[in-house]
């Protein structure tokens, strides 16, 4: 068939490839690329929109955790991002559902948070990655997520409520306020439904901005529900709500404490981790302390590197495409390109997707993932995860 496929694209559809005259009749009937068109659109938490889509015949489902490409248009040019699908595995109308946080001065982020109605086309890669719940299941879960990071754990919790997981599940969650997370009102009724899900969220930010700003705001640390009984922490006011305040403060963020407090057997559990670079070092510490590394699974949306001083680093980097020279920063090619002005294509920026391959014609770079130096002429390399060492010369 493929064989076929490729007789038919080479001596009939010239001069653009088969897809290219597939979409005119319908946008998701591509061949070889996989689109999906968008089904529905909710706005239902603050800062965040998401998406169902309906994919072409290809797609071949998700494992609760992963992640997928999509392709989106803008201005003309196609950008790609990646983003976990929200709903459970094994979802029987084969749709996917997506929650984009709009990050500030974000592109697609922001370009779909405004932008996305029902009946629009995006590119989609198949799911991929190793961030995963294990078969058969660990008797015991926790799945620790902050701000957008809540999408391949909610994933994980609803394939697990899905399936009648009978072991021990702990989520806890960090985000601004209540009105922020997205599936609130969804994960509440899941610890309604589920004697064995304890639901927590947390909200830092809320209370420092409430104990900042009087005592009276001690209370209104977090909000959780277990097992059918919701918990109210909030309003009350009595003698001592200074050093309550002080302990709320501490116990809205991460830490040992917290975690002991609310599943204390964390020890013989497997644990899954998304969120934003502090919190996920907050996790790292406590799990590494305990000696439970090996328990520990994450999965990040963003590429944390150790800051480089400028002073430290040397050479030139040369943009021979472009004819651009810059000093070496030290940062990774794809940032010191745009802070050259350059505009080159990216799309994880973390080493994922591979849209941000250019040709090093010459140099040495560090992958910033790995710490491998290499200084192989004419390679193509992924800009976003590597960094000059000395001079380089780069075909963008
Ligand atoms: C595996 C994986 C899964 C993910 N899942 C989700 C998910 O389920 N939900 C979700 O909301 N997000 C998810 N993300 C994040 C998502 O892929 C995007 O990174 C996010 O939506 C921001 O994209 P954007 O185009 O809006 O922002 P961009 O325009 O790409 O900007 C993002 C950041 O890049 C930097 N940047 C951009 N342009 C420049 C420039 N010219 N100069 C310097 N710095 C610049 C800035 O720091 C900026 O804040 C996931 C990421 C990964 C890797
Ligand atoms: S932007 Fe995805 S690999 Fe570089």
């Amino acid at each position: 068939m493929v064989g076929l496929l490729d007789l038919v694209q080479k001596t009939m559809t010239t001069p653009h490839p088969l897809d290219r005259y597939l979409e005119l009749v319908r946008p998701t009937l591509t061949r070889r690329s996989m689109r999906a068109e968008i089904t529905h659109v909710r706005r239902s938490a603050v800062g965040s929109v998401t998406l169902t889509l309906k994919p072409a015949r290809q797609w071949s489902g998700h494992v609760a955790g992963q992640y997928v490409q999509i392709g989106v248009v803008i201005d003309g040019v196609r950008h790609t991002r990646c983003y976990s699908p929200v709903n459970a595995e094994g979802r029987r109308d084969r749709h996917i559902e997506l929650t984009v946080k709009a990050h500030p001065h974000g592109l697609v982020s922001n370009h779909l948070h405004e932008n996305a109605i029902p009946g629009m086309v995006v590119d989609l890669e198949p799911a991929a990655g190793v961030f995963h719940l294990p078969e058969p299941r660990p008797e015991r879960i926790v799945l620790i997520s902050g701000g957008s990071g809540i999408t391949p754990v909610l994933s994980m919790l609803r394939t697990l409520a899905n399936e009648g997981y009978r072991g021990r599940i702990l989520f806890l969650h960090y985000n601004r306020s209540p009105e922020w997370v997205p599936h609130r009102q969804e994960l509440e009724a899941i610890a309604m439904q589920h004697g064995n899900v304890r639901i927590e969220f947390r909200y830092p930010e809320t209370v420092r901005g409430r104990l900042d700003s009087g005592p009276s705001g001690a209370g209104e640390r977090s909000g959780g529900a277990e097992g059918g009984k919701n918990r109210d922490f909030g309003g009350v006011n009595p003698p001592g709500a200074n050093r309550r305040a002080n302990q709320a403060e501490r116990d809205a963020h991460f830490g040992y404490d917290e975690l002991e407090s609310l599943a204390p057997w964390f020890p013989s559990a497997q644990t899954y981790l998304c969120g934003p670079p502090g919190l996920m070092a907050a996790v790292r510490t406590v799990y590494e302390a305990e000696q439970l590394g090996d328990r520990l699974h994450s999965e990040e949306f963003t590429l944390t590197t150790a800051v480089v001083d400028p002073a430290d680093a040397e050479g030139k980097v040369t943009f021979s495409g472009s004819g651009v020279v810059a000093e070496n920063t030290g940062a990774s090619l794809l940032e010191q390109a745009e802070s050259a002005g350059l505009s080159p294509e990216y799309g994880c920026r973390m080493g994922i997707c591979f849209s941000c391959t250019a040709v090093k014609r010459s140099g040495c770079t560090r992958n910033l993932r790995t710490g491998e130096l290499d200084s192989d002429p004419d390679q193509p390399i992924q800009i976003c995860i590597n960094a000059p060492v000395g001079d380089v010369d780069l075909a963008l």
